[in-house]
């Protein structure tokens, strides 16, 4: 079903005050809702307490909205049971709970994709350091997709865990993350995946994928920042290490021992942003009234657009695979003798364009093949329109004859 995205925009004040900017940065961060907005508010205005401690009625409201929203996600990604779901302040703590807290040796093995964020890099690289554990990438193929049977060659005895970007911040590319997940599993390794990218824009079904580890981020997908989750299946959850402890983390403490409480709480140390968690659970149930699978297609539709749009400029050169259907909603490119961040800056000047530029977290890729200015990247959503696409097209083209003859 097409999107209405006249009634979508009626939604998000930003979008009607003044002259509304082209908003191409949703990958970054999304831009939200009133719906969303209002049940923050409510939470600061109605009920503003602490959940799980204290027994008078404000605390329990609160209890009570944080375990809703708790099942809420738990529902809307499919998991086994709310327990497995523990919230975060983003993707990247989520990622840093199971990087940090699972028991790898020395001579362990992770394997990554090529283009991981910064968030799924760096803690392997750390406990490389520290733990002498085993990193190592998986190239993708020459057309930029992921090269399967690399990596099942890859799949050696010691890999024990394949954390891996479901959907690539960089060029909104999705790995095929069941066939993953299956060869992984045949070899005896867990699977993570940081799903900051494919939970906004895709249908993720936890049990369905069977896999291990999942994170997640609110503000990449309509609802507040400073909030995420990690799934895990409850017995991997249970054979973590939390590495954050505190209040809420233990039943019971004496002056020399301590009883850890069960999941989720023994995750969730000190007091929790259950405003954010309660505005997550709130953008989840906006996005499921638009319905996931209609947000895929229209942002595929606009990025079709965007890439038929620019493709032909002289010198642009489209990062990741060249076919649009097969990067969601992103356009990352780089224009032969023009600085990215000149054409974003330029962009958002003269238009009103808001997009990315630079190695957007993930410095790596562009350093191994020597890009050191990184991309331009646009991003759509929800809100996005044919007609924004339309004024992208025509503005960056302006921008290119600005710099051709200058
Ligand atoms: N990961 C975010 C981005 O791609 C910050 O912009």
């Amino acid at each position: 079903m097409a999107l209405n995205t006249d009634k979508i925009r009626a939604d998000f004040p930003i979008l009607n005050s003044g002259k509304p900017p082209v908003y191409f940065d949703s990958a970054c961060m999304t831009l939200r809702p009133q719906q969303v907005i209002d049940k923050i508010n409510e939470y600061y205005v109605k009920y503003p307490g602490c959940a799980g401690r204290s027994l008078h009625s404000m605390a329990r409201m609160v209890t009570e909205n944080y375990r809703g929203a708790r099942e809420n996600i738990q529902k809307f990604f499919n998991a086994g049971d709310p327990s497995e779901i523990i919230f975060t302040r983003n993707t990247t703590e989520a990622i840093n709970i199971v990087s940090r807290g699972l028991n790898l040796n020395k001579g362990d093995m992770v394997l990554t994709t090529d283009r991981e964020h910064n968030s799924n890099l760096m803690p392997w690289l750390v406990r490389s350091e520290r733990d002498g554990i085993k990193h190592k990438v998986v190239e993708s193929k020459g057309d930029n997709t992921f090269d399967l049977a690399r990596f099942e060659e890859m799949m050696t005895r010691d890999v024990k865990l394949v954390s891996m970007v479901h959907t690539s911040n960089l060029d909104g590319y999705t790995i095929p993350a069941e066939n993953i997940i299956k060869i992984a599993h045949d070899h005896g390794a867990l699977v993570m995946l940081d799903g900051a990218q494919s939970a906004p824009h895709g249908s993720v079904d936890l049990k369905k994928l069977d896999v291990d580890f999942f994170a997640c981020s609110g503000h990449k997908m309509l609802g507040p920042s400073g909030i995420g989750m990690l799934y895990g299946k409850k017995d991997l959850l249970s054979g973590l290490n939390p590495y954050n402890v505190g209040g809420d983390t233990v039943i019971d403490t004496t002056y020399s021992g301590y009883k850890l409480s069960g999941l989720p709480e023994r995750f969730e140390a000190g007091l929790q942003d259950y405003a954010g968690a309660i505005g997550f659970s709130a953008a989840l149930d906006y996005i499921r009234g638009i319905g996931i699978d209609n947000i895929s297609r229209h942002e595929k539709n606009l990025n079709k657009l965007m890439t038929d749009g620019v493709k032909d400029i002289p010198g642009l050169d489209i990062i990741g695979p060249v076919d649009s259907s097969l990067r969601g909603g992103i356009l990352s490119f780089s224009i032969d003798g023009i600085n990215p961040h000149d054409i974003v800056m330029l962009l958002d000047q003269s238009s009103s364009i808001m997009m990315r530029s630079g190695a957007h977290c993930v410095h790596s890729w562009f350093n191994a093949r020597n890009l050191p200015n990184g991309s331009a990247r646009a991003s759509v959503y929800v809100y996005n329109t044919k007609d924004e696409v339309k004024v992208f097209v025509e503005a960056l083209g302006k921008v290119v004859d600005f710099f051709r003859k200058s």
